[in-house]
């Protein structure tokens, strides 16, 4: 499972890629508006940062306006994907996109229809969004499940990153599966590390090693 990390915020990106394993980024205009930056220089500084796909959404909703933005967000850096919403304006975008050689994340997809179509179209990446399924009590997890095994039916090589994740088992349970790539926000990167048993077990190892090599003398 590729690791993209859900944020524009630098030092969450620079700390997650100093793990060595970070394989991209996504962003959407929520997350870029909460650092209060410019969008074109958050973007490109990001794209310096991370060796991987680091998505990119359009704000227009026509397709004109989205193939607009996107052929320009993709001469920024050869890192862009340009994120597209799953609407037909958007899957008209990502067809002529996909044509001309460039990424593409198909972002705000609910359902496995919705996936089916963007696939279609030839997106690189879909982006079905679990914690805000989850939210309205319906499961998210199921239209991962769903699509997965659809795109395996058929053949088709979109790959499916597992968005609006909002806590570990949600990445446990989309690794399951089979979703090609989880976008984390820094905090569930963080959760995912731990467990009291390695910090006791730890604490442990240290505090004998400790005794060991002070015993006699
Ligand atoms: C990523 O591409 C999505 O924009 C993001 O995961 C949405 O997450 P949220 O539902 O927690 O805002």
């Amino acid at each position: 499972m590729k690791f993209f990390l859900d944020t524009a915020n630098f030092e969450e990106i620079h700390e997650a890629n100093s793990l060595g394993i970070l394989d991209g980024i996504t962003t959407n205009p929520t997350l870029i508006a909460k650092e209060g930056k410019p969008f074109k220089e958050t973007i490109i500084a990001i794209c310096n940062e991370v060796n991987g796909p680091v998505s990119c959404e359009v704000i227009a909703t026509d397709c004109a306006g989205m193939l607009k933005q996107g052929r320009d967000y993709a001469t920024w850096h050869k890192n862009i994907v340009v994120k597209l919403p799953t609407t037909r304006e958007g899957v008209k975008a990502c067809k002529t996109l996909t044509g001309e050689g460039t990424k593409t994340n198909l972002t705000l997809c609910f359902t496995p229809n919705q996936a089916l179509i963007v696939a279609k179209a030839g997106a690189t990446y879909v982006s079905p969004f679990i914690g805000r399924l989850d939210d309205i009590s319906e499961d998210g997890m199921q239209v991962i499940k769903d699509i997965v095994q659809i795109y395996k039916n058929y053949g088709y090589t979109t790959q499916v990153l597992a968005a609006s994740l909002r806590h570990p088992m949600h990445v446990v349970k989309a690794a399951l599966a089979g979703a090609h790539v989880g976008t984390l926000p820094a905090k569930v990167l963080d959760q995912m590390f731990k467990h009291p048993l390695t910090d006791k077990g730890l604490e442990t190892f240290l505090s004998d090693w400790k005794k060991a090599n002070t015993a006699g003398s």
